[in-house]
């Protein structure tokens, strides 16, 4: 099928290439054209351009879009969809005076879930994961990262991956699977961490890789959870599946994991609400992607990750929604857009393209999705009766979006 959408108000995020992240003054502009022109065949971006160059297409079918700014959908790099239940209760306790720490510490947090997924048949999984993804597509998400990390055992763990592999079955969009088995230490190896490492080594990862269901391998670094040295024999274990790390780093301590992360050459090094000058330092020199999660720190009131500070000191940086039941029960890109503008005090331009470009890039997507580029797939938002992008984080707590397309169709008809 091949569409021309002509007298666009505005395109937006038209790039030739993306081929490297943007950084630094990069960030600063959403390169656009108004009075534009697209054209979109076998769900590909084929040509675009000004309403004056336009040259005669053989378009199946035309739409004249002088109401509508049309933009690449979000990329979402880091979410945690796959999960049994949500946890009101510990939402509760927190406005009632606990931390996520201590909640966590009395077996609540990770390891709640974990407990209520293990119960949990695949196929309900699967169902509830499906619903929460028709959702977030709807919200504009045309291309996700899943983890999993709420299983803690062999074969919960292999029962979240094959959720994710059915959704990248069952749906159009790129789907990444990242393995996280050290999410929490399990209750069962409270007193053997090195039994818990083995088994996610030894046993989890050999599984896995021989059902080919992870891209990627994640864990989380912090006190009470995973050491560097843990983070980083997990790592290497991975890449030994050729597995990249994308991992969770920065939330409530800065250990030194940023570092050892892009020594080790992780892909991205997500949360960063804490930071350090020498994670600034390890970060402005490589070609790790910071991922910043402002949906996590308005939930659980915690500090904002220093975007533009990265940005300032040339550091690639990205935003997602963290989608989980425990820190982050929302995978809203319209939302994060919003904090990254009003609690960030990122300029909309530096969100958008940490959300759609340089999101790519934290997932390895970056020749497929997160710009208007030739080649790439017609995964598309279209906003009406709106006079800039500001309007999207401007209109908090909603989202403004008329249509979406993924692959070159609308995903409502
Ligand atoms: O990214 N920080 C680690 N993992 C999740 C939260 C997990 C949970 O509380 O269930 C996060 O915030
Ligand atoms: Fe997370």
């Amino acid at each position: 099928m091949s569409i021309l959408f002509t007298h666009i108000k505005e395109l937006v995020q038209v790039r030739e290439h993306t081929q490297e992240p943007l950084r630094g003054a990069a960030m600063d502009e959403t390169p656009s054209i108004k009075n534009a022109y697209l054209f979109v065949e076998h769900g590909c971006i084929i040509d675009y351009g000004s309403m004056d160059q336009l040259q005669p297409h053989p378009a199946e079918e035309v739409y004249n879009c002088e109401d509508h700014i049309i933009t690449p959908g979000y990329v979402d790099s880091h979410t945690h969809l796959v999960f049994a239940a949500t946890r009101e209760k510990e939402f509760e306790d927190r406005i009632h005076g606990l931390s996520y720490e201590e909640i966590a510490a009395r077996g609540g947090g990770i390891l709640n879930s974990a407990a209520k997924l293990a119960s949990m048949s695949e196929e309900d999984l699967f169902n509830q994961a499906q619903q929460r993804l028709n959702d977030l597509m709807a919200m504009g998400t045309t291309s996700i990262e899943v983890k999993s990390g709420y299983g803690l055992s062999v074969e919960s763990e292999l029962k979240i991956l094959r959720v994710v592999n059915r959704l990248q079955e069952k749906n159009h969009i790129p789907i990444k699977a990242t393995f996280l088995g050290a999410h929490a230490i399990p209750l069962t190896y409270k007193e053997d961490r090195d039994g818990y490492l083995k088994l996610i080594i030894e046993e989890m990862l050999p599984a896995i890789a021989k059902e080919q269901l992870a891209d990627y391998i994640d864990v989380f670094c912090e006190k009470n959870y995973f050491t560097v040295d843990e983070m980083l024999r997990v790592i290497e274990a991975g890449s030994a599946y050729g597995l990249k790390a994308k991992v969770h780093v920065n939330q409530f301590n800065a250990i030194g994991a940023i570092e050892a992360a892009v020594k080790a050459g992780a892909v991205s090094v997500d949360h960063l609400e804490v930071m350090t000058a020498v994670d600034y330092e390890a970060l402005a020199a490589s070609s790790t992607i910071a991922t910043g999660l402002p949906s996590c720190s308005f939930f659980l009131g915690l500090d904002y990750a220093p975007m533009n500070e990265m940005i300032d000191q040339n550091i690639a940086v990205a935003l997602a929604t963290d989608y989980n039941p425990g820190s982050t029960p929302s995978g809203n890109m319209n939302f994060v857009f919003s904090l990254a503008c009003i609690k960030m005090k990122m300029t909309p331009q530096r969100a958008f393209n940490a959300l759609t470009v340089n999101a790519a890039h934290a997932m390895g997507l970056q020749d497929e999705v997160g710009s208007i580029t030739k080649g790439k797939r017609a995964n598309l938002l279209f906003f009406k009766n709106i006079d800039s992008i500001a309007a999207v984080p401007y209109n908090f707590g909603n989202s403004i979006i008329d249509k979406v397309f993924v692959n070159g169709y609308d995903i409502n008809n």
